[in-house]
């Protein structure tokens, strides 16, 4: 497994691509260098022993050397010519028959090749065997004057010096190679290490942080890219801290909240032990009151349960078609007591029937606590107003009260958890300040949305637009 991982690294991959970079282009370079050099060489070679041999040419032919091979002076040439390249020179007369060779292997012997009758046509042959390592070259030999082939030189010469010489720079370009690959390999390494390096500082720095050895910020400028991870990270830093301090506040808000009823209680059974002969009035005063602190810690609890079961992830929702109509009815029914109660009346308007695709109980829970807000929050003698619309997309529910108002400074606290404009007075009402938190999760867990509009002293209105199909 550790040696995949190795393999896996940014590091092994760096230094793989930079020694590739590194030995490739020699190797390339070294063979494509290597070829044309055999090619040049040969090439330039013929042309050398051509041009020779033709000025050869014309002497045997101006000389008559064919019929008369007694002369010095053109043996000793040819003799030349031959110990010069490492090779053989051929005279061949019209007969095909082997007039010189320099060799002395096959003089007065019949040749019939194909270069050979291609010369005597005319034709002038180099052929380079690169296997055997032998340039061959066939010549017509032709009387300038009557443009007659008298004959053919045939001259063969070795390029094993040619080959020898490849080899060498074979040899030298290996050595040249090698070398420059171990320093291209060292390079790719010491590369590769440094590239990396900042990676590595980004984990170092992250665990350091992770153990609170070291400030709560990354800060890796080396790349651009490491910066982005930095500030990236630390982004997420940031919002890991304030979502932990809105979970402390969360914990102390609830303790404190379920902490107040119990104070209350205490208080109130206290003083009725501390004297002695109490009334019996006073006990059913007291232990109304302690069982009205009872009965808002049961509230509280209620309400956190509701809200933390709303907290959780969206795939607990309890998707069913539900008539809209019908369930603010409900609502509004089981409301009707409290609405009379408070001496304010509720009206329902539908403007048309809507049936959508919603988790009943939640968006329940949702309505049930604006419309007991407008209640609440209103003032004798006021009015609910209820409506119900839709259009091809969403349904929307309104809600107006002619009640207290939120002032505008709190409106966008509202929905926080505990919150509530007027401690004292919502105290006195009877609130927990988690209804508009329950409702607006509940909205959001539809992917709707909640806006509210108020006027101190005048009412309050509250919308509410809900998908009518559900989006996963
Ligand atoms: N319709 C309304 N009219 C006036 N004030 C309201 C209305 N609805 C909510 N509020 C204010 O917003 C606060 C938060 O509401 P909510 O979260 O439901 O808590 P509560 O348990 O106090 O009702 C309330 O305490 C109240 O001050
Ligand atoms: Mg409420």
């Amino acid at each position: 497994m550790k040696r995949f991982k190795f393999f896996k690294s940014l590091k092994f991959r760096i230094f793989l691509l930079l020694a590739l970079m590194g030995i490739l282009p020699g190797m390339v370079f070294r063979m494509g260098l290597l070829r044309t050099y055999e090619s040049q060489a040969v090439e330039i070679r013929s042309m050398d022993i051509l041009s020779q041999a033709k000025v050869l040419g014309t002497q045997i032919v101006t000389n008559d050397y064919l019929n008369n091979s007694a002369q010095e002076t053109i043996s000793g040439q040819l003799e030349l010519l031959s110990q010069i390249y490492d090779g053989r020179v051929l005279l061949i007369n019209s007969r095909f028959q082997i007039v010189t060779d320099t060799y002395n292997l096959d003089t007065g012997k019949t040749i019939i090749s194909e270069e050979v009758i291609r010369s005597f046509k005319g034709e002038e042959i180099t052929k380079y065997d690169s296997e055997d390592r032998y340039i061959e070259m066939t010549i017509p030999l032709t009387n300038s004057e009557t443009r007659e082939i008298l004959g053919v030189m045939m001259v063969s010469v070795s390029t094993d010096s040619i080959q020898l010489n490849y080899e060498y720079l074979e040899g030298n370009a290996m050595v040249l190679e090698t070398a420059l690959g171990i320093v291209a390999a060292a390079l790719a390494i010491f590369l590769a290490i440094r590239l990396v390096r900042p990676f590595g500082k980004i984990t170092r720095s992250i665990n350091a942080i992770q153990t609170g050895e070291e400030q709560e910020e990354l800060d890796v400028s080396d790349y651009t890219e490491t910066e982005a991870i930095s500030n990236a990270f630390n982004q997420m830093i940031k919002r890991m801290q304030v979502i932990d301090q809105s979970r402390q506040e969360f914990v102390s808000n609830v303790s404190h909240e379920l902490k107040t009823p119990l104070t209350s209680m205490k208080v109130l059974a206290d003083s009725l032990l501390s004297q002695e002969n109490v009334p019996a009035e006073l006990y059913k005063e007291f232990m109304t009151d302690i069982a009205e602190e009872i009965e808002r810690e049961n509230k509280i609890i209620n309400d956190l349960l509701s809200l933390v079961k709303l907290d959780k992830s969206a795939g607990e929702m309890n998707i069913t078609h539900v008539n809209i109509n019908d369930l603010l009815e409900q609502i509004l029914k089981r409301l009707k007591p409290i609405a009379e109660k408070a001496d304010v009346e509720m009206v329902l308007e539908s403007f048309r029937p809507v049936t959508a695709e919603v988790d009943e109980v939640k968006l329940t829970l949702a309505l049930t606590n604006l419309i007991e807000n407008a209640i609440k929050y209103n003032r004798p003698d006021g009015w609910v107003h209820v409506s119900l619309n839709a259009d091809h997309k969403y349904f929307f529910v309104r809600i107006e009260d002619s009640g207290i108002g939120i002032p505008e400074e709190s409106l966008e606290h509202i929905y926080e958890r505990f919150y509530r404009v007027d401690k004292s007075h919502s105290r006195e009402i009877g609130g927990t300040g988690l209804g508009l938190a329950i409702t607006r999760n509940a909205v959001l867990m539809h992917r709707g949305a909640i806006k509210a509009h108020s006027k101190e002293g005048e009412g309050t209105i509250f919308t509410v637009r809900i998908p009518l199909n559900y989006i996963a």
